[in-house]
């Protein structure tokens, strides 16, 4: 598959794997899901991968959530047709996958940026990257599987208030909640990526896939679902319509409830 939206490389057993639409802050339009699909099932199927890095392309932004640019035709079908797709052929593939994979967090993951990292096994994040999930201020929800990992990695009380309210907050505080592992500068993030997985890669491959598997079993959730019905609730109002188109015109939204 020849991709425009990522970058792939390989060093020894690393598959680097990074979004490459520095001028959109690496946001995941429809083409590069579909990319990250094919790249994700690739890389887990390749014998000579051991393990995947993630990251963003430039200093700014690891991914600034999905592109809000396609949402202006979603209605309550297509948006749950949207969030589907995503949870089963990105989020989960990347959560499921046979093979470790390390987000490298280099700046904004917003949306479905965070969503990407938290379906990532471990979160390494630079010291200036700031995470959120400002869903609410388009008249939304998460939709990549937020509601539930966020739930898991950081608890019901502080998923709740970072959703409700969609701040974004800071990569120490990310590491103080349990969000991220690790915090580094920016010249460390790929270093320090590095050296969690090379650790990783002298374990036995077999046990490191089932490890992912029996990790997983642990909050195996019923919730995807409930917020896939939620999502597409959400991107059938009016209020959503609004969100979107504010965002595309730099102006703040309007919320009515309707
Ligand atoms: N979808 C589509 N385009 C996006 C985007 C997204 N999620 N995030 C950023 N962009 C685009 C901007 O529209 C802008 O494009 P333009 O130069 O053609 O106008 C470009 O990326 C740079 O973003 P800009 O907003 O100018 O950068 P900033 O430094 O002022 O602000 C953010 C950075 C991350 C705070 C801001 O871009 C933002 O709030 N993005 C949306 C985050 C979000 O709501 N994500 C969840 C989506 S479900």
């Amino acid at each position: 598959m020849h991709f425009d939206n990522i970058l792939i490389s390989r060093q020894g057993r690393i598959q680097y794997i990074t979004i490459n639409r520095e001028s959109k802050l690496n946001a995941l339009n429809k083409a590069t899901l579909a990319e990250l699909h094919f790249a994700f099932t690739d890389a887990f199927a390749n014998p000579e991968v051991g393990g995947i890095i993630i990251t963003g392309a430039g200093p700014k932004a690891f991914i600034a959530g999905a592109d809000i640019s396609e949402f202006t035709t979603l209605d309550a079908n297509s948006g749950r047709q949207m969030a589907f797709e995503a949870h089963t052929k990105v989020f989960d593939v990347i959560a499921n996958g046979s093979k470790p994979v390390i987000a490298a967090v280099n700046g904004f993951a917003l949306g479905g940026g965070l969503e990407t990292a938290m379906a990532c096994h471990i979160r390494v994040a630079s010291d200036n990257a700031k995470l959120g999930l400002p869903e609410l201020t388009l008249g939304i929800i998460p939709g990549y599987g937020g509601t539930q990992r966020l739930t898991q990695l950081v608890g019901k009380g502080k998923a709740m208030e970072m959703i409700m309210t969609s701040d974004m907050i800071t990569a120490q505080d990310a590491f103080n909640f349990g969000l991220v592992n690790h915090v580094v500068s920016p010249a460390e993030l790929l270093p320090k990526a590095e050296e969690i997985m090379n650790k990783i890669l002298k374990r036995a491959p077999l046990a490191i896939a089932s490890a992912i598997t029996a990790v997983n079993a642990a909050t195996s959730s019923s919730g995807f679902a409930t917020e896939i019905d939620e999502f597409s609730k959400c991107t059938g109002t009016n209020d959503f319509k609004e969100g979107a188109a504010a965002f595309l015109e730099k102006r703040p939204a309007v919320f009515i409830g309707k």
